[in-house]
C-alpha cells in the first residue's frame, strides 16, 4: 500500500523490519474508516453472531499487523460481543498505543473487550498466530507479504474454519483528480506510478512482496480453500480543495516520490520537478487524489461453522 512507502526507519532500531510511523497511521485512520466496506463489515458481524461464542468463550478475533490499533477501533463497536482480541505486530511501540487506546473501547452492545498484544513476526504462520480465533482480520497489510505467506495463512485459517476479513489491500492504482473529481494523469504520473508499483514488490521481510497483486492473490487462495468470498472496492478519495486533508495528500505524494527515487536515483531532478508541480496543485486546491484498495471477506462454507 501506499503507506508502506511511508514506513520509515526508526532511530535506534537496527532491525531491517518494516516499520511504520504512528503519526502516519493516525493520519490515515480517518480515511481508512471512511473508505472501507460497511457491507462486508456487516456480513462479518452477522456471521460472527452465529458462532457459538467461539471456543466456548468470547468471540476470538486476531488482527495481524495491527499497528496502533486502527482496525480494532473500527471493528470492535461494529462486531458482536463478547470479544477477545489478539493484536499481532512486531513493533512494540505501536502495540503499546493500541493497548492504551483499546482500554476504552466497547463492543456493539457496550461491553469492554479483552485485548492481548503479541509482539512477534508474522512468520511463521503457526498455532500461536491463529489459535482460538473465530475471525482473522488484517488491514493495509497484504501488499507487504509474499504469495507463499498469504497462501499459507489462508490455508491454515481454512483448516481452522476461521472467517477472514482483509481490508484496504492496495490494488496498485493511484491518480490525481481535478476539481470536478475526474481522473487526470500525464506521462510523468504514469512513469512514476510504474516505479512505485515496482518498489511495492520489494521484499518487506516476508519474501518478495505482493504489492498491488495482493487482492487477486488473496481472492484466488480463498476460493481454492473453499471459502465463500465477498469483495468490495474501497478506494481512498481526497477531493481537490479539501484543505483539512492536504497534509495527508502531501504525505502520500512524498511517499510515492521517495519510493520512485529509491528505485531510480538517476532521475532525481525529474522526480523533484514532478513532486513540486503536483504538490503545488494539491496546495492550491486544484488537485485531489484517489488510491485504489479492495476489501475481502472469506467465510467458511455453510454447515462448517
Ligand atoms: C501499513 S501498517 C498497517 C497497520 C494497521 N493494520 C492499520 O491499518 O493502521 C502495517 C503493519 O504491519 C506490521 N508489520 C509489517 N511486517 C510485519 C512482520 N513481518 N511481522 C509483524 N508485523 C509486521 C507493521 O509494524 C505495521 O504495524
Amino acid at each position: 500500500m501506499t503507506a508502506s512507502d511511508l514506513a520509515r526507519p526508526i532511530a535506534g532500531m537496527p532491525s531491517p523490519r518494516e516499520r511504520f510511523s504512528a503519526d502516519w497511521l493516525a493520519q490515515r485512520e480517518w480515511l481508512d474508516g471512511r473508505s472501507r466496506s460497511h457491507r462486508l463489515t456487516g456480513l462479518a458481524a452477522d456471521w460472527l453472531a452465529t458462532r457459538p461464542g467461539g471456543h466456548g468463550g468470547p468471540h476470538g478475533i486476531v488482527d495481524l499487523g495491527s499497528g496502533s490499533g486502527s482496525n480494532l477501533r473500527f471493528l470492535a463497536p461494529r462486531l458482536p460481543g463478547p470479544q477477545r482480541w489478539r493484536l499481532v505486530d512486531h513493533d512494540p511501540t505501536l502495540l503499546a498505543l493500541a493497548r492504551r487506546q483499546g482500554a476504552t473501547l466497547r463492543d456493539s452492545v457496550g461491553d469492554r473487550l479483552a485485548i492481548q498484544t503479541c509482539c512477534r513476526d508474522l512468520s511463521p504462520v503457526e498455532d500461536e498466530l491463529l489459535a482460538d480465533a473465530d475471525l482473522v482480520v488484517a488491514s493495509a497489510l497484504f501488499d507487504l507479504v509474499s504469495q507463499p505467506w498469504a497462501e499459507a495463512l489462508v490455508a491454515a485459517s481454512a483448516a481452522r474454519r476461521q472467517g477472514l476479513l482483509f481490508t484496504l489491500s492496495v490494488d496498485g492504482d493511484w491518480a490525481f483528480l481535478d476539481a470536478a473529481g475526474h481522473r487526470i494523469e500525464d506521462e510523468e504520473d504514469i512513469a512514476i506510478r510504474a516505479l512505485f508499483q515496482a518498489h511495492q514488490r520489494r521484499d518487506k521481510g516476508l519474501g518478495p512482496a505482493l504489492g498491488s497483486s495482493a487482492p487477486a492473490v488473496l481472492a484466488a487462495a480463498m476460493s481454492a480453500a473453499g471459502y465463500r468470498l465477498e469483495s468490495a472496492t474501497t478506494p481512498w478519495h481526497l477531493a481537490a480543495g479539501d484543505e483539512a486533508r492536504v497534509p495527508l495528500a502531501e504525505s502520500l505524494l512524498q511517499g510515492w516520490h521517495d519510493a520512485a527515487l529509491e528505485l531510480a536515483p538517476e532521475e532525481a531532478s525529474r522526480l523533484e520537478r514532478w513532486r513540486s508541480r503536483r504538490l503545488a496543485g494539491l496546495a492550491a486546491g486544484e488537485l485531489g487524489l484517489t488510491v485504489g484498495h479492495r476489501d475481502l471477506l472469506a467465510l467458511p462454507p455453510a454447515g462448517c461453522a
